[in-house]
């Protein structure tokens, strides 16, 4: 059976009900192999089970790699650090769109037309007013992420090359105009227009907190530490969210409603809200010295109470991301002359009484992205219910560099989990008065 790029390296033999099923077996440039069971159903009339996915490679893809027991992530080949430290958001984007970093001209002619595509169709606004003052951000991102299809039909067409490219610029350039509109919203300010002479965070900054009344000068240190944020969240593998995008790209919905599903996927609180929760529970704890108490509270199997930021379905070894995080935070706070921030103090003692506790040593939890994120951003002035609309923003490259791979894939097909029936088997329909 053919797969795009993946060496086949085996097989693995099966028994079941008396016969043997031969499994191909592929290797990738890093990861585990996989067993190919896409004949199994057909031959052997069996099922796999996997719910919430924790065993099986939903797809072949060249974009991100992560090895949870070493703590690595890759984007495209280059390490979290590396571009953390080196590139910035723009140049990330363009990487995980193109699957290599752009030349000098390249990478110009990218943020010229990234740059071009920031304004929103001035009817859009009308969409906003529609909402509530006191609505979620992400709510009214995933309605007018999802707008955007109706305003834009000239790269809608899945099957053109062109416009899908057009789409993913249009995506790019447009969800920081979009978040800062849903701020701006929030707030009672009037919108604040993109301007062509500022990067892509700065410029997201300037519409965010800029008001017609006071000029609003971007501070670069903050710049770095949000367009760093940025880097840190634009893409995860085949996470909760990528996989909706994924999903619901595979029937072949346009882009912008695609990206609207992986927006309201990331909207729950053990995806993308996880960031709010370490907040609040820094803030519950306040001061160094009750955090023994919490400890406790964390290992007792008798309260359900976890440390936020701690542990992750995948990293068993420190969250690279958090490394990188960890370092934008103490900017941040030096940037901003907070010397004395009780929170960070809560923060890097609670990670160092961790990080020597049995308890988390032995079961593997180390901070996550999670644990630094929401001190920073709060510390940027963003309030919590925006936490979740910034990772939005963050991975919608992500997400577009995903579902443009998998149209491209000429494996593609639409998803189409199949299950474990469990409920009745066929009976009579019975008229009311006969129940
Ligand atoms: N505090 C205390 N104990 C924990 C924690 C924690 N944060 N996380 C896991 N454990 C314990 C858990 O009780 C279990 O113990 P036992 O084996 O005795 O039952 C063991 O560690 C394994 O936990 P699990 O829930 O089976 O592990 P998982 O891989 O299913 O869960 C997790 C991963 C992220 C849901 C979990 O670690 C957690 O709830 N962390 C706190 C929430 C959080 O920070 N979430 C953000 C994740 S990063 C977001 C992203 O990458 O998008």
């Amino acid at each position: 059976m053919n797969m795009r790029k993946a060496v086949a390296a085996g097989s693995a033999t099966l028994s079941y009900q008396g016969k043997s099923y031969e499994l191909p077996t592929y290797a990738g440039t890093e990861g585990p192999h996989v067993l190919d069971i896409r004949k199994l159903y057909g031959e052997a009339d069996v099922f796999t089970y996997d719910p919430g996915f924790t065993s099986t490679a939903s797809c072949e893809s060249d974009i991100t790699f992560i090895d949870g027991e070493r703590g690595v992530l890759l984007y495209r080949g280059y390490s979290i650090d590396d571009l953390a430290e080196h590139s910035n958001f723009l140049e990330v984007c363009y990487l995980l769109l193109y699957g290599k970093l752009p030349d000098r001209a390249q990478m110009d002619c990218f943020d010229k037309s990234i740059t071009r595509h920031t304004m929103v169709h001035e009817q859009l606004a009308s969409f906003f007013h529609g909402f509530r003052r006191d609505a979620h951000p992400m709510a009214i991102m995933c309605g007018v992420v999802g707008a955007l299809s109706a305003f834009y039909h000239d790269s809608t067409d899945i099957n053109d090359p062109r416009q899908r490219e057009i789409a993913s610029h249009r995506l790019i350039a447009k969800i920081p105009t979009i978040a800062a509109m849903a701020y701006k919203y929030s707030m009672g300010q009037p919108f604040v227009y993109p301007l062509n002479n500022l990067g892509y965070t700065e410029n997201f900054l300037r519409m965010t907190f800029a008001v017609p009344a006071e000029d609003y000068k971007v501070n670069p240190v903050l710049a770095k530490a949000l367009d760093t944020i940025f880097t840190l969240h634009a893409d995860h593998e085949q996470n909760a969210s990528t996989s909706t995008v994924r999903l619901a790209g595979s029937s072949g919905a346009n882009p912008f409603a695609c990206i609207a599903a992986g927006i309201a996927c990331l909207w729950g609180p053990a995806h993308g809200g996880a960031n709010e929760a370490a907040l609040k529970m820094l803030e519950e704890i306040g001061t160094t010295g009750r955090i023994p108490e919490y400890i406790k509270r964390a290992k007792d199997p008798n309260d359900n109470f976890r440390l936020m930021g701690f542990g992750h379905r995948v990293y068993k070894n420190y969250d690279p991301r958090a490394k990188a995080m960890q370092a934008q935070a103490h900017a941040v706070f030096d940037e901003l002359g907070i010397h004395d921030e009780p929170l960070l103090k809560v923060a890097l003692e609670l990670e160092r009484i961790a990080l020597q506790d049995d308890y988390f040593v032995s079961k593997k939890l180390y901070p996550n992205i999670d644990f630094y994120s929401g001190i920073t951003l709060r510390a940027l002035g963003f309030p919590t219910s925006m936490f979740t609309a910034l990772f939005a923003l963050a991975r919608t490259v992500g997400w577009i560099a995903q579902w443009m791979e998998m149209i491209e894939d000429p494996d593609q097909k639409i998803g189409r989990p199949r299950q474990l029936y469990t409920g009745a088997k066929r009976r009579d329909y019975l008229p009311i008065e006969a129940r």
